[in-house]
């Protein structure tokens, strides 16, 4: 499972939790082209747990920059012209977090720059340690961000917040990003492995059917208007009434104790 040259996979089975490293230290883990198709090749292979399984065996996954500086520094601007983020063939990890059915967590201690920040706004969580810093720096070099940066901060932020963080390519401190709903939650330094590691695990306990229908409506939400949108509430809805899971929890609330999903 760990033979990729840019990342690093773990498993655990208790929990169902993956964990997937981008290991370029020496650069703060800037995105290339080998370590955006192995941040898919990775998840791919995490997501290979569920095919043997009898139900749902991957409840969650937390992506984090190996080293001490950084969560990801953006595009590797040495090979940038060609097998970078700014490439084609870089891009296709941002669409493939969006798209995995398990819910993806952006452990963020450090840097969060560019593509960087761009790869933690395409997971479903961004928690941040206090001493993390964000920030689109491409305008520096006369660029957008160009895997959905603006996009995404004007959707979670608004226009005037995503237009100041690109147009000025400023670094913002954690508690502003979490002040203006970029971050989920920010931790301080001591506390933040254990924080993430108990959100993981509660987020992992959730009936995952549901949890991937829940990913899946705030993206039709964010995607289309809001008749489709509950269309497809109504349908997932339905759907999720005939689960095992929902027998389970409702079984469980009956007996005034707590459920165990399997995704069934
Ligand atoms: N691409 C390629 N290499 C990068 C990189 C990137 N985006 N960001 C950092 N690195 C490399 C540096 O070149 C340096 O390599 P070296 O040790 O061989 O010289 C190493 O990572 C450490 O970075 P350094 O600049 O020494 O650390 P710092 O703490 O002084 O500064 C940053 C950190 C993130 C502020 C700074 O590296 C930076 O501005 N990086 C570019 C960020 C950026 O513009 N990203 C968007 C690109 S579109």
């Amino acid at each position: 499972m760990d033979d990729l040259e840019t990342v690093l996979l773990d498993y655990d089975d208790d929990s169902g939790i993956g964990t997937l490293t981008m290991n370029r230290p020496d650069s703060l883990n800037a995105l290339n082209g080998q370590l955006s198709r192995d941040i898919v090749e990775g998840l791919r292979r995490l997501e290979e747990r569920n095919e043997d399984a009898d139900g749902v065996a991957l409840r969650a996954v937390v992506l984090e920059g190996a080293g001490e500086k950084a969560f990801c520094a953006g595009a590797d601007i040495g090979g940038f012209s060609s097998d970078s983020a700014g490439g084609s063939s870089a891009r296709s990890h941002y669409q493939f977090i969006v798209d995995f059915p398990a819910p993806v967590i952006a452990k963020i201690d450090g840097y969060c720059l560019g593509g960087g920040l761009e790869t933690a706004l395409a997971c479903d969580f961004r928690l941040a340690s206090e001493e993390s810093t964000f920030g689109f720096p491409e305008v520096n070099l006369g660029l957008l961000p160009g895997a959905g940066g603006v996009q995404y901060v004007t959707k979670l932020a608004g226009p005037a917040v995503a237009k100041e963080l690109a147009m000025f390519g400023d670094h913002v401190p954690a508690e502003r990003a979490g002040e203006l709903g970029i971050v989920n939650r920010v931790y301080p330094g001591d506390e933040f492995d254990d924080e993430v590691a108990s959100f993981a695990e509660k987020l992992a306990g959730q009936a995952p059917l549901a949890v991937q229908g829940i990913k899946k409506s705030a993206r039709v939400a964010v995607e289309t208007g809001l008749e489709e949108g509950l269309r497809y509430d109504r349908e997932q809805f339905s759907t999720l009434l005939n689960t095992e899971d929902f027998e389970e929890g409702a079984a469980a609330f009956s007996e005034k104790r707590d459920p165990e999903f399997e995704g069934r």
